[in-house]
């Protein structure tokens, strides 16, 4: 076979086999193809766009590139979350041990935040004593008793996936539907999940911004995973502002425990609600969906999810006393209000700006290398839609830097106040299934 046969292939609009396609990653992965041939491939894929088969071929090549997580020794059907990144959402620390508690065993690979975006791993080291480096073996012991565990990224989990993606990143090929969908789902697969809930985000904090672009991404991605025998729904949700009120990551350990309990922020609340209900029933643990709701409030109520994350956290060497005592968690040294300037009603929260403000405190990372500070963050008191009177708290920002004027003009930038009421934004957009 011929490379430049393939391009060409491609180029003029046909499809391609799986023999074709195995090919190409399998030489990119190993060295045997250059850059340049698999750049003008991208290109071409750009232009002309997969077929269902050809994306379920790619993403399966990814899968097969590198290291694949067995779950098989995990009682259970397991499900993993996806979410497609956002700011201050929190629904990973919350879902899990809410579904674990259902029943639903957790097996989760995470990762750690990087720009405008926090990262699950980040938010639980907050967490004094936790860690994510336990042994694979130690990782399905802890499923099979607890239903719960995480554990950090493996090097070796879809290889193809990256250097693929460092060279779209370099050739103006990131954007391209078929080519983010296998990148996303090649990861979730080789994660081992047997089922697959996607939490497409959508709005100006999120990756795809106009809702039809979001429905577009759920849909491949949702097709790629049943065509490949991974039953897999998507939810589209709103990142026109942040989710609940918490950015930063010791913040967000309180949102999710105050969550847990059934004391959260109502679209926290709301969006774990539907991602967990999908994924109980998924897992066959409940009837219907609206039977997986009523159980997953009910374990907020009776204090079982709540148990279930203390579980977990001590599981993982984590100071499970948090839990009862959430003072114990890292504290910022100042809590400087922002006070509205105006009356007026909240009409924007732009949320990969509030995000970028959050990572200027410390919450976040510039650069893969940069040392997060767990005790800051911003915490909302307004959401979209609400009331406020000028000198009234829009935000406060949690530092442990007395100077924060760059953070408090970014922020004023990026909540917008109206004298016009506004609704506040629909938080589900649609259920995806096939
Ligand atoms: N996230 C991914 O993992 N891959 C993409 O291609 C885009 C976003
Ligand atoms: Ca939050």
């Amino acid at each position: 076979m011929r490379i430049v046969d393939v391009i060409q292939k491609k180029r003029d609009g046909e499809q391609l086999t799986t023999e074709e396609i195995n090919f190409i990653v399998k030489g990119y992965t190993d060295g045997t193809i250059p850059d340049y041939q698999v750049s003008a491939l991208l290109m071409a894929i750009y232009f002309q766009d997969m077929t269902e088969k050809e994306r379920a071929d790619l993403t399966m090549a990814m899968v097969s590139s590198g290291d694949q997580i067995d779950l098989g020794a995990v009682e259970g059907v397991k499900v993993d979350k996806h979410s497609t990144g956002g700011v201050g959402d929190t629904t990973t620390l919350v879902l899990g041990p809410l579904v674990a508690a259902a029943g639903v065993p957790v097996a989760k690979m995470s990762g750690r935040g990087l720009g405008h975006t926090g990262g699950t791993i980040d938010k639980l080291e907050a967490i004094d004593g936790f860690h994510v480096e336990i042994t694979n073996e130690q990782f399905i012991e802890l499923v099979n008793k607890n239903k719960i565990a995480i554990i950090g990224q493996s090097g070796n989990l879809t290889p193809a996936d990256k250097k693929i993606y460092a060279l779209r990143d370099v050739t103006a090929t990131v954007n391209s539907i078929p080519l983010i969908a296998s990148s996303i789902m090649s990861k979730k697969i080789a994660a081992g999940a047997d089922a697959i809930v996607l939490d497409v985000k959508t709005g100006a904090g999120a990756f795809m911004k106009t809702l039809e672009d979001s429905r577009t991404l759920a849909r491949a991605m949702v097709n790629i995973g049943n065509n490949v025998g991974r039953k897999t729904m998507a939810v589209i949700s709103d990142m026109s502002q942040p989710l609940g009120f918490a950015i930063g990551n010791a913040l967000e350990v309180k949102e999710a425990i105050d969550t847990l309990k059934g004391e959260g922020p109502e679209d926290l609340t709301e969006l774990c609600l539907v991602l967990g209900s999908h994924m109980v029933y998924a897992a066959g643990r409940a009837e219907s969906l609206e039977d997986a709701r009523q159980m997953l409030i009910k374990l907020m109520n009776n204090g079982e999810a709540l148990e279930k994350f203390k579980v977990f956290m001590e599981a993982q060497g984590g100071d499970g006393s948090i839990v009862d005592n959430p003072a114990k968690l890292p504290q910022a040294k100042y809590k400087i209000d922002l006070p509205a300037k105006e009356d007026g009603y909240v009409t924007e929260i732009i949320a990969d700006h509030v995000g970028t403000a959050a990572m200027w405190l410390g919450a976040g990372r510039a650069t893969k290398d940069s040392e997060v500070d767990l005790a800051v963050g911003i915490m909302l008191n307004k959401k979209i839609g609400a009331s406020v009177s000028a000198g009234e708290s829009l935000a406060t920002i949690y530092s442990n830097n007395e100077d924060v004027d760059r953070v408090k003009e970014e922020l004023y930038k990026s909540i917008l106040l109206s004298k016009e009421k506004v609704e506040p934004p629909v938080l589900i957009h649609e259920e995806i299934t096939v």
